[in-house]
């Protein structure tokens, strides 16, 4: 690959004095946050970046205070070699990657909680996940000091606990959210889709399914969630291997309980393929 590597910067102190040179010189930064293993659906993501500022940072950090104690840390799946290639082939100007010692160091006790976004859906199942992704973006905007930050629409409560963070506390960046990847069959592009067997991959394709299934019952013209639900948990329930953990019709904003389909709302999905946990979601309109 020809293309310039990123320079890689590893400490809070060392990101903050390169944020500071870009801002003096006039410079807008983006920053994409990742867990790294990346894929097209992060790179979507560091070419919209690319494009909205003049420096631009990758964060790659596999944040352990997203993680509960029964999940996937110590085996999320990392490569940093071959990210860094990626990043250097998209114009990354630094790759952000600091150890779990220098971001969070003995004595640390600080959690950014955003209350109600992160109740629902999959703070159910995940009851402090939330509390660890905004802790750890909190952070990362204090180290990289961004002008924009971009998300997946993928993520979507993760999206929504975000901006709302950053609308409370008063963070001085745009948060830009892009629409999610696919495989060409439809599954989402995520990391741990490397955790399915051939058998599971093959009906990890119910979950886009039960989106299509739930657009098309809208598209009709039903209203009632109830109904719009059935049809796509009925997706669901015809693959054998999937364990449903949610699939929910929330308001689009607010995420909060609705009955009927009159503004925007989020069909939001998570399904287990053995111990493989895959989310999804689409926007539905009345
Ligand atoms: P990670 O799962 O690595 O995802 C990093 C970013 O890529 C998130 O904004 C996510 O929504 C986006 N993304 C993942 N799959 C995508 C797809 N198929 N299409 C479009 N975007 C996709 O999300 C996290 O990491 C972490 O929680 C993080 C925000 C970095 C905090 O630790």
């Amino acid at each position: 690959m020809s293309a310039r590597r990123p320079e890689i910067i590893d400490t809070v102190a060392a990101m903050q004095r390169r944020a500071v040179e870009w801002r003096a010189a006039g410079q807008r930064i983006g920053l994409v946050p990742t867990m790294g293993y990346l894929h097209e659906g992060h790179l979507a993501l560091v070419r919209g970046a690319r494009e909205a500022c003049d420096r631009l940072v990758v964060s790659i950090f596999v944040n352990p205070t997203q993680f509960s104690p029964t999940e996937d840390l110590s085996s999320y799946p990392r490569d940093l070699e071959r990210d860094l290639d990626l990043c250097a082939s998209e114009g990354v100007d630094v790759v952000y990657s600091p150890s779990a010692d220098e971001m969070y160091p003995e004595g640390a006790q600080t959690f950014v909680t955003v209350t109600e976004v992160s109740g629902p859906l999959c703070g159910v199942s995940r009851p402090t996940h939330f509390r660890g992704v905004a802790t750890v973006c909190a952070k990362l905007f204090h180290a990289v000091m961004p002008h924009v930050a971009v998300f997946g629409e993928k993520d979507f409560q993760q999206l929504q606990v975000i901006r709302t963070m950053v609308r409370d506390l008063d963070f001085d960046l745009e948060i830009v959210g892009r629409p999610t990847v696919r495989e060409p069959d439809g599954l989402a592009m995520s990391s741990r889709n490397v955790y399915l067997d051939e058998e599971q991959r093959e009906q990890a394709l119910c979950l886009s399914r039960a989106l299509d299934a739930a657009e098309r019952i809208a598209a009709a013209g039903e209203r009632d969630v109830g109904a719009i639900v059935a049809g796509a948990r009925a997706e669901i329930e015809a693959a054998d291997l999937a364990r449903i953990d949610y699939v929910e019709l929330r308001d689009a904003e607010t995420l909060q309980d609705i009955a009927a389909l009159e503004r925007p709302g989020v069909l939001a999905l998570a399904v287990f393929f053995g111990k493989t946990r895959l989310i999804d979601n689409r926007v539905l309109l009345p």
